[in-house]
């Protein structure tokens, strides 16, 4: 049992082919076990009885109160039938995939680059989403689930963005028979889904690991898994107030504002902030897009077109507020594409770039688009310098 994570309890939604096979590898384990099907306790008691007899049988909204962790072990179609407001403040493992045979034509499942693991977490908005048990089939599973130090021993691959709960998880992949192998955040498991390679991985640890490294390095540079989109303020002030939650304030003061222009971090504040820049677009006076990694928002790029106590002109912004992504290329991607956005949608002279620690960076970008070196630097009122004062030639 899982003593050492707190985890004694598992709860199942599902009572299907994988849901059982979950049951008897948690029991097996020395875990109680709460399962659920789709509604009536009636429809599965009989089979849960014969296949898991220890587990208890309860209706889906009863699972989460008889349990530490729920496996979702139903179809990936029917995740908005999940009783959501159980589960808040739930580890939720996320072992559903889309199946069209299944679910049915779903273009909001069915892309290959978007872990729907991240759909399900920006519904179960208030539980801790991790993916793992999606890529072995249920014979497989049931099969191959052996002793901690079994020769050849089969690995289970997950992706999560809290490192607790990563661990957590990673307990439970043992205690089930497996070796667990962390792939990366919640939206690098798009790997794992069906169409890509790890999708039926029967592997051992060290296989996986080594294919997963592979496909993570492709993923990461892979420019089809970023997009810019116009803000959404429900959901991305959510993802912001993630972002900030114990930053400390580092990010945005790395970004050089003074301790007075920081306003703490609540939902409000951030939901505020996003409407702001909804309307400041309607009003010509600012371009903001989120920077999406699948579905995930990962960081904000924004223009002001209008003069500022600090500079008197146009002037571009940017941070990659989830921390996991910064340093791999994406600020440059999103630099690249709203500074072609500027050059070709908007009549400005001159753009004003200031960065503490990668002014060289920002001039090259800048240079790449057309723009030229053209002043002194300036100061802003914090007292920061101001570099790389560029004239666009249009
Ligand atoms: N089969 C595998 O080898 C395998 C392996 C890994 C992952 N998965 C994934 O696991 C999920 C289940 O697959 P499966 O093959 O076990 O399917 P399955 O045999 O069709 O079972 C699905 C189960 O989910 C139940 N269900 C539907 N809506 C529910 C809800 N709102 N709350 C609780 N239970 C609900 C169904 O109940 P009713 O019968 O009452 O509708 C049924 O018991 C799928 O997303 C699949 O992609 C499957």
């Amino acid at each position: 049992m899982d003593r050492q994570n707190n985890i004694q309890r598992i709860g199942i939604l599902g009572a299907g082919k994988v849901g059982i096979v979950f049951a008897q590898l948690a029991l097996k384990a020395g875990y109680e076990v709460a399962i659920a099907g789709s509604g009536d306790i009636s429809k599965i008691a009989l089979s849960v009885k014969v296949l898991a007899p220890n587990a208890k049988v309860y209706r889906p909204e009863e699972i989460a109160a008889h349990s530490d962790a729920v496996i979702l072990a139903l179809p990936l179609g029917k995740y908005t039938t999940i009783p959501k407001h159980t589960l808040a403040n739930k580890l939720v493992i996320d072992a559903m995939n889309y199946w069209w045979e299944t679910d049915g034509k779903r273009s909001d499942l069915s892309a290959s680059d978007v872990s729907t693991s991240e759909i399900v977490q920006s519904f179960l908005v208030n539980s801790r989403v991790v993916k793992a048990f999606n890529h072995m089939g249920y014979h497989a599973l049931h099969d191959e689930s052996a002793e901690p130090n079994a020769k050849q021993r089969k690995a289970i691959a997950l992706a999560g963005d809290n490192e607790h709960d990563i661990n957590k998880v990673s307990n439970i992949i043992n205690n089930f028979g497996f070796d667990a192998v962390y792939v990366g955040p919640l939206a690098a498991g798009a790997i794992l889904q069906p169409g890509n390679v790890l999708f039926g991985a029967n592997f051992t640890a060290q296989k996986l690991r080594a294919t997963a490294a592979q496909l993570h390095e492709l993923l990461i540079f892979s420019t089809s898994l970023l997009s810019l989109t116009k803000p959404n303020p429900q959901l991305d002030a959510l993802q912001a107030h993630e972002w900030f939650k114990c930053d400390n304030n580092t990010t945005l003061t790395l970004m050089g504002n003074a301790p007075h222009e920081i306003k703490p971090s609540t939902i409000e504040n951030e939901l505020n902030t996003f409407k702001e820049f909804v309307q400041l677009e309607s009003l010509g006076a600012q371009y903001t897009r989120l920077i999406r990694y699948g579905s995930r928002a990962i960081g904000v790029i924004w223009i002001e077109t209008y003069d500022t106590a600090e500079l008197n002109g146009p002037s571009i912004h940017i941070m990659i507020g989830d921390k996991k992504f910064r340093n791999k290329g994406v600020g440059q991607w999103a630099l690249e594409r709203m500074l072609t956005f500027a050059k070709n949608s908007l009549h400005y002279t001159t753009m004003h770039s200031r960065h503490l620690s990668s002014n060289a960076a920002a001039a090259q970008l800048l240079q790449g688009v057309d723009f030229k070196k053209s002043g002194k630097p300036y100061l802003d009122t914090n007292g920061l310098t101001w570099q790389n004062v560029h004239k666009i030639n249009l």
